[in-house]
């Protein structure tokens, strides 16, 4: 039977039918062999089970909505202009004239694309700028940059470590770490969030079986708003013989005075870490990710990591936009410190008003607990009638009873924009009991 009730047979038979009426056409034959579904089947009956409840609920889908302009403080969706805290516009950058010029000047100079992968066509100039502006972000002998930061993680994580070797990564890890650890192989361990002593003790019990052990950590946590501590985590990877990669997508432009990341944040030297890893999609407003390392593993990567030799070379007005972001972020620390600022306003003004801010530092990534997905989708619903844009975070992102709303702030809210959300946000979770 097909979706519409309708036999192989008696669909072969129609398709006859019309094909002798209307022309010379072969008729489709539907095939009666049954299939087990491609990919996951629980996902398509999760899929299957939101969509219903959803219906049975009366909420409508906060995924995939069209904005029709720019990512900023605010957005415009179906017509109505809405306070926005969906973006990781951190530096409030997107649309910059300046970012925007060197996009286009990029664009006369070089097209939209390079059409190759940089190993045999596609090297431009901004490349190699561009890498040699972020290798000195983290004090690094080279950088490499590609075109997704998530497939930059699974390319370099699967392509560093190998079947005999062990990753340690953090509990709440994001996926492109995890499906990295994955593609390599190697063992994968999770190690309890933030806590130096659990990786002490996984290193300890690892170091009997492994040849190669890799620590990977995040500069500043996507679903909490929480930083590592830094110094300490350098201590026990150094103690073990491990190597040590820091994701910095969330951490570049907010975490330290000048937006240096978790290293500034904490006063550590950037030499201890082995592996810097970032995105030029937050901060830089681009799109890609990067990775800052020694040059005897930015050569090895540019020579031989699957997902960089065997892809197309990043475009040239994302890397010119981020680039031109970069140089702003450096020559502009004010807006680092206005980033800071709205974050802890933020979050501080959340948690007199009695909400569950969890652990965040309040320095860009704010989450207001919610506890449970439905309660979540249908908060975040009541603040979309009343013109704020949040997404709620929920099952399977988070466990369950830590169904949340997150909120990204960025330096261009105002306090006003910023009190609004607040009091609109206590007000949709009082009204809901
Ligand atoms: C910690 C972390 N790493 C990597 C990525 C992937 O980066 P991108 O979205 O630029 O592909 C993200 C995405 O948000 C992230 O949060």
């Amino acid at each position: 039977m097909s979706r519409f009730g309708i036999s192989g047979e008696a669909k072969a038979r129609l398709l006859d039918r019309l094909s002798s009426l209307g022309g010379t056409r072969a008729p489709v034959r539907e095939t009666t062999t049954a299939r087990p579904r491609l990919g996951d089947p629980t996902v398509y009956d999760e899929l299957d089970l939101m969509q219903r409840a959803a219906e049975e609920f009366g909420l409508t889908n906060p995924f995939f909505r069209v904005h029709a302009g720019m990512a900023r403080d605010t957005t415009e969706i179906g017509n109505r202009t809405l306070l926005s805290f969906a973006s990781y516009n951190y530096l409030g950058l997107n649309g910059d004239a300046r970012v925007n010029g060197a996009a286009v000047e990029a664009i006369g100079r070089y097209g939209t694309s390079v059409s190759a992968s940089r190993l045999v066509s596609g090297e431009r100039p901004v490349h190699g700028q561009l890498e040699a502006a972020l290798a000195q972000v983290y004090d690094a002998e080279d950088c490499i940059a590609m075109v997704s930061g998530h497939a930059t993680n699974v390319t370099v994580i699967g392509h560093l470590v190998r079947p005999g070797d062990v990753i340690l990564h953090d509990q709440l890890a994001h996926n492109s770490i995890i499906q990295g650890a994955l593609l390599s192989g190697a063992q994968r361990v999770a190690v309890p969030h933030n806590d130096p002593a659990a990786l002490d003790r996984a290193l300890r019990q690892a170091a009997a079986q492994a040849r190669r052990m890799l620590v990977v950590i995040e500069g500043h946590y996507s679903m909490d708003g929480d930083i590592p501590d830094l110094a300490a985590i350098i201590a026990v990877v150094r103690r073990h013989g491990a190597w040590l990669m820091v994701d910095e997508a969330h951490s570049l432009g907010v975490l330290g005075a000048r937006g240096l990341g978790i290293a500034e944040e904490c006063g550590v030297d950037r030499r201890g870490v082995d592996i810097w890893m970032g995105t030029l999609s937050k901060s830089l407003v681009g799109c890609g990710g990067y990775v800052a390392a020694s040059r005897e593993i930015i050569s090895y990567l540019r020579a031989s990591a699957p997902g960089f030799v065997y892809s197309v070379g990043m475009p040239p007005p994302i890397a010119a936009a981020a680039l031109e972001a970069l140089r702003i972020m450096h020559a502009e620390p004010e807006r680092v410190a206005q980033l800071r600022a709205n974050a802890t306003l933020f979050n501080a003004r959340c948690r007199s008003l009695g909400l569950d801010t969890g652990s965040s530092i309040g320095a860009a990534i704010v989450p207001v607990m919610i506890g449970s997905s439905l309660r979540a989708a249908r908060v975040a619903e009541a603040l979309f009638e009343h013109g704020i844009n949040v997404q709620p975070i929920l099952y399977p992102a988070v466990p369950e009873r830590s169904a949340r709303l997150r909120y990204f702030i960025t330096a261009s809210h105002t306090a006003e924009q910023l009190e609004q959300a607040a009091q609109a946000t206590a007000a949709a979770v009082t009204a809901l009991g």
